[in-house]
């Protein structure tokens, strides 16, 4: 039941309808008996300031940041948190007496879902894509000491800015590569490979991966962040190669879960989380 007391958290972004979060994190406080509600907030970029505003003065306790407004938003901060700010972008506020503190959380996402399987200490990772995405997480890997970071890119020029970045922040070994023989070549003796780009993403599921089982070795693990379909062509085909795989609900769900415990101290349980998602996707009734 909503009280006086209820503490409000939600998420801030445009758009916000197709949000997981909102029923990810209200299923956790329900499961915790928490006097916590997380509603949604859709939220012009002109009116990005005022809400923010808006959102310190009713106070609310934290909200997750969505797109467009990842990084326009740090210009309202009082601080920042370390992956925050190496990343540029924000994706969890939260709120204390007169500080407004900023973290990203979809980096650990990714790096948690992979430690699932492997440490990536000292490992050598290939992402492909050189968005926002492969940004939070090829930074986020450096951070858990990976050994070898080469970021692969249909457009080249994209994926070496992003190294230059990384390559100015960390002594690790880090590189660009175009989708060719190259990537190809590398496989090889690689250890994870995360793909960040939407290729493969419903309505698009039979888009052919941009790399397929020949390509792959048994000890590789792969992880596609698209989690629409859960089965992508990209995780078809690592299981016909038979590495490791990781479906994209699982930084979905790391991240989340690491904003919730920014919130509210509490580590929030896994599988209530997991659930309200496979729900949310209509992958369980
Ligand atoms: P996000 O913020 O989710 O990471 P983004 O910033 O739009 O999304 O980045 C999308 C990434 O996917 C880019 O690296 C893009 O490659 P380009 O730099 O060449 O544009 C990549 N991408 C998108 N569609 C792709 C496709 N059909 N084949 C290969 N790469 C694709």
């Amino acid at each position: 039941m909503i009280t006086g007391k209820t503490a409000v958290v939600g998420i801030m972004g445009d758009p916000v309808q197709h949000s997981l979060s909102p029923p990810m994190h209200n299923a956790a406080f329900k499961h915790l008996k928490m006097d916590y509600i997380y509603v949604p907030f859709q939220v012009r970029p002109e009116n990005l300031a005022s809400a923010i505003a808006g959102a310190r003065s009713m106070g609310i306790k934290g909200l997750n940041i969505t797109i467009p407004h990842k990084r326009e938003v740090i210009k309202y901060l009082d601080e920042i948190g370390q992956a925050a700010q190496l990343i540029g972008a924000v994706n969890t506020l939260k709120f204390r007496k007169n500080t407004l503190t900023g973290f990203n959380t979809d980096g650990l996402g990714a790096v948690k879902a992979i430690e699932e399987v492997t440490p990536v200490k000292g490992k050598k990772i290939i992402i492909i894509g050189a968005g926002g995405a492969a940004r939070a997480v090829s930074f986020q890997s450096l951070l858990a000491g990976a050994g070898e970071v080469l970021i692969a890119n249909r457009t080249l020029e994209n994926a070496c800015k992003l190294t230059d970045d990384l390559g100015q922040n960390f002594a690790t070994s880090v590189g660009c590569l175009g989708l060719d023989d190259k990537l190809v070549e590398e496989l090889k003796d690689t250890d994870v490979l995360i793909n960040t780009t939407p290729v493969g993403m419903h309505p698009h599921e039979d888009q052919k991966p941009i790399v397929t089982s020949s390509m792959m070795h048994r000890d590789l693990v792969v992880n596609d962040i698209v989690y629409n379909p859960l089965k992508t062509g990209l995780i078809r085909e690592a299981e016909k190669a038979g590495a490791k795989t990781i479906n994209g609900t699982r930084m979905l769900i790391y991240q989340g879960m690491e904003s919730f415990r920014i919130w509210t101290g509490i580590n929030p349980p896994f599988k209530v989380f997991e659930e309200a998602i496979m729900k949310g996707l209509g992958y369980v009734s």
